[in-house]
């Protein structure tokens, strides 16, 4: 039986393209019959970006609440919050003393923050920089290896992070034997990645995206903001270069995305496309957005589904952190 395992940061709401390249696959993956799923939320990473204290509850809330309206079964998952499991943060202790100081270095993240610096001609070049953002790939590797995990699914940017954490528990189980299973990113075709109001891939830094569940009248206030070109009605365009059909087709079959796309071809004027597909895509998320705003009106009864599944998360964790610490020496005089 393999284990799948991915987290989500609580910074805000989702946007459609979580939704179709993480929320949509993660709740196909979940009634995998050959598959273990755990599924969290990242609170203490949301740590790193400064999120504030309001801030980080509501979006705990936003994103369970969207998880579970998108038809993630808690009952076949286990859902939880990272906080809720204190033996991550136990084991990421323990792996930042088995991880080499220049492996961070490399990390991506890290060496953004550096680069964007020494651009700025700063003299401190790790100015603003955290050991939070520096050490956050071994906080990853925890998440991760906490639960054995053998498949992650993640967007391309989180591939080296996995990567790190396949390395730190190759040495980990060199020291002292053989304890974690080596976890494997597995990335999301590019199909999955979806443009944002500016054509730009949809993307919180950006501020280009459209958040899952928003009532249907701003749902179609933003896409009649997504960016087209000047192209008058009646004259051909072209469907693949354009943001408004990108977001159409990762929403409707294949026979329907051929038929917009042959009303492209002929001509569709920019105001039509873009009702239509407000149409489509309102009408698609209109149930999950009910369930939506029905759990996000009962924060308690989304906090005992979290608590639930931290429980049920604990039942592997909490003797796996034994045998850990036992490993490594961290053990009782008698
Ligand atoms: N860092 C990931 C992101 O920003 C979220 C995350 C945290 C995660 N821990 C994880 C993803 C463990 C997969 C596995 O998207």
């Amino acid at each position: 039986m393999k284990t799948v395992l991915t987290g989500i940061t609580t910074t805000g709401a989702p946007h459609i393209g979580n939704y179709v390249g993480a929320i949509r696959p993660a709740v196909v993956s979940s009634k995998r019959r050959d598959a273990r799923s755990y599924f969290f939320l990242a609170d203490y990473h949301s740590l790193i970006k400064g999120i504030d204290p309001e801030q980080m509850g509501r979006s705990t809330l936003e994103i369970a609440a969207s998880w579970i309206a998108a038809g993630l079964d808690p009952d076949n998952v286990v859902l939880y919050r990272q906080s809720d499991v204190p033996e991550i943060l136990e084991l990421s202790w323990i792996l930042t003393c088995m991880t080499a100081k220049g492996l961070m270095n490399r990390a991506h993240a890290y060496k953004a923050a550096v680069a964007t610096n020494e651009a700025a001609a700063n003299n401190d070049p790790d100015k603003g920089i955290t050991m939070g953002l520096y050490c956050y790939p071994i906080l990853m590797a925890a998440d991760i290896l906490m639960f054995n995990a053998n498949e992650v699914p993640v967007g391309q940017d989180q591939k080296q992070h996995v990567e790190m954490a396949r390395d730190i528990a190759a040495r980990f189980n060199h020291h002292f034997g053989e304890t974690f299973a080596l976890p494997e990113a597995v990335i999301e075709e590019d199909s999955a990645v979806l443009p944002g109001l500016d054509g730009r891939k949809m993307s919180k830094s950006y501020g280009n995206t459209i958040p899952l569940f928003l009532p249907a009248k701003q749902l179609r206030k933003a896409i009649m903001k997504i960016k087209t070109n000047s192209l008058e009605p009646g004259e051909p365009k072209n469907a693949e270069q354009c943001s408004v059909f990108a977001i159409y087709r990762a929403f409707a079959t294949p026979e329907e995305t051929a038929q917009l796309r042959k009303r492209y071809a002929e001509g569709i004027g920019w105001g039509d496309a873009k009702q239509f597909v407000f149409e489509y895509v309102n009408a698609h998320l209109s149930v999950a957005r009910q369930e939506y705003e029905r759990l996000i009106a009962e924060p308690a009864h989304v906090e005992s589904i979290l608590r639930a599944g931290g429980q049920r998360a604990r039942e592997f964790s909490v003797p796996f952190i034994a045998e850990i610490r036992d490993r490594v020496g961290v053990r009782p005089l008698a």
